[in-house]
C-alpha cells in the first residue's frame, strides 16, 4: 500500500506526455509555418515544465507533512508506553503511528474490558502495551486470516513480553453468508463466543480478498458491540469503507463519527451508551 508514491507525479509519464503534445502541436504547426510550429512548442513545453514542477512541489510538500505527522505520532507513542523494545516498522501494511495513537489514546481513557481487532500487526503490540499500562484487566482478541502473519505477531509480542494480554485468533477467509449476502470474511466462528466489545478496531482483511471486504465487520460484530463502544476503521478514506461507517451510523441514531484525516483516513466511531441498530 504505498503512501507517498501517488502524492507524486511521474515525471517520467508527464514528460512523454509533454513530448507528444510538443511534436503533435510541431507538425500541426508545420502546416502553417515553421515560426508558428516552433513558438508554439515552446510555450506548450514551458506550460508543461511548470505544471510538473508545481504538481511535484505540492506531492513533496504533503509528502512532507504526512512525515512530520508520523514522527509526531511516534514520539508520542514512545513518550506514553513503557516500550521494551523498538517498534516493528510502521508503513505500507502495518498501522500508521497515528492509527496506534488514537488505540492507545482510547485504550488508556476508556480503559476497555474487551477489545477487539481485525488485521493483527503492529498495532496488536502497541493495544497489549497500552493494556498493560492501564493496567484494568483488559484483554485483546486479534483475528488474523493468515498464519505467517500471526506467527510474526506472536513473536513480537512475545519478545516484547506483552503476549498475555493478546489471544491471537486464526481465522481464514472463506465465503460465507453474512447478512443475507456471500461473503468472504473471516470464519465468524472464531468470533462466535465474543460479546461487549468495549473498543473494535477494524483493519483487516486486506482489500484484495474482496470489494467491500471491511464492511462485513459492522453486520457480524455490530450485535456484539456493549454500549458507549468504539469503532476505529482504518482505511477509512476508500469510497466502500466511508459508505459502510456512514451506513452503521445512519442506522444508530446515537452514534457520532469523528474523520481523521491521514494518507489512508481513519474513522472513529463512538456508539452512545444505549445505542442500538434502528
Ligand atoms: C492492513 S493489514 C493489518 C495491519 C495491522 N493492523 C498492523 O498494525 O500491522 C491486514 C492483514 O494483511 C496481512 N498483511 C500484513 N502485512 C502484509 C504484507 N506486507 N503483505 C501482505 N499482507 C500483509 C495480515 O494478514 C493482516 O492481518
Amino acid at each position: 500500500m504505498p503512501t507517498l508514491a501517488w502524492r507524486i507525479p511521474d515525471t517520467r509519464r508527464l514528460a512523454g506526455l509533454a513530448a507528444l503534445l510538443i511534436g503533435a502541436s510541431a507538425t500541426a504547426g508545420l502546416l502553417v509555418s515553421a515560426a508558428v510550429s516552433l513558438w508554439t512548442a515552446v510555450v506548450l513545453g514551458v506550460i508543461l515544465i511548470l505544471a510538473v514542477q508545481l504538481a511535484t512541489a505540492r506531492g513533496l510538500q504533503r509528502a512532507l507533512e504526512e512525515e512530520r505527522s508520523h514522527q509526531q505520532a511516534l514520539g508520542e507513542l514512545r513518550s506514553v508506553l513503557p516500550l521494551r523494545l523498538p517498534l516493528p516498522q510502521m508503513t505500507g501494511w502495518a498501522a500508521t503511528p497515528r492509527l496506534g495513537v488514537e488505540i492507545v489514546a482510547q485504550v488508556l481513557t476508556r480503559q476497555p474490558k474487551v477489545v477487539m481487532e481485525l488485521g493483527s500487526g503492529s498495532s496488536t503490540l502497541l493495544t497489549a502495551y497500552a493494556l498493560e499500562k492501564a493496567g484494568h484487566g483488559g484483554r485483546l482478541i486479534s483475528i488474523d486470516h493468515d498464519a505467517h502473519f500471526a506467527d510474526q505477531t506472536r513473536s513480537a509480542l512475545r519478545d516484547h513480553g506483552v503476549d498475555a494480554y493478546v489471544e491471537l485468533r486464526k481465522a481464514p477467509l472463506i465465503v460465507q453468508e453474512i447478512a443475507g449476502m456471500r461473503r468472504r470474511w473471516y470464519d465468524v466462528s472464531a468470533v462466535a463466543d465474543v460479546q461487549d466489545i468495549d473498543l473494535l478496531v477494524i483493519d483487516g482483511p486486506p482489500e484484495q480478498s474482496e470489494v467491500n471486504a471491511r464492511a462485513a465487520a459492522f453486520s457480524v460484530l455490530g450485535d456484539k458491540l456493549s454500549p458507549g463502544a468504539v469503532i476505529i476503521v482504518d482505511d477509512a478514506g476508500r469510497p466502500s469503507e466511508k459508505q459502510a461507517v456512514d451506513t452503521f451510523v445512519a442506522s444508530h441514531p446515537d452514534a457520532s463519527v469523528r474523520w481523521i484525516t491521514t494518507a489512508k483516513g481513519i474513522a472513529v466511531i463512538t456508539l452512545g451508551s444505549r445505542s442500538s441498530a434502528r
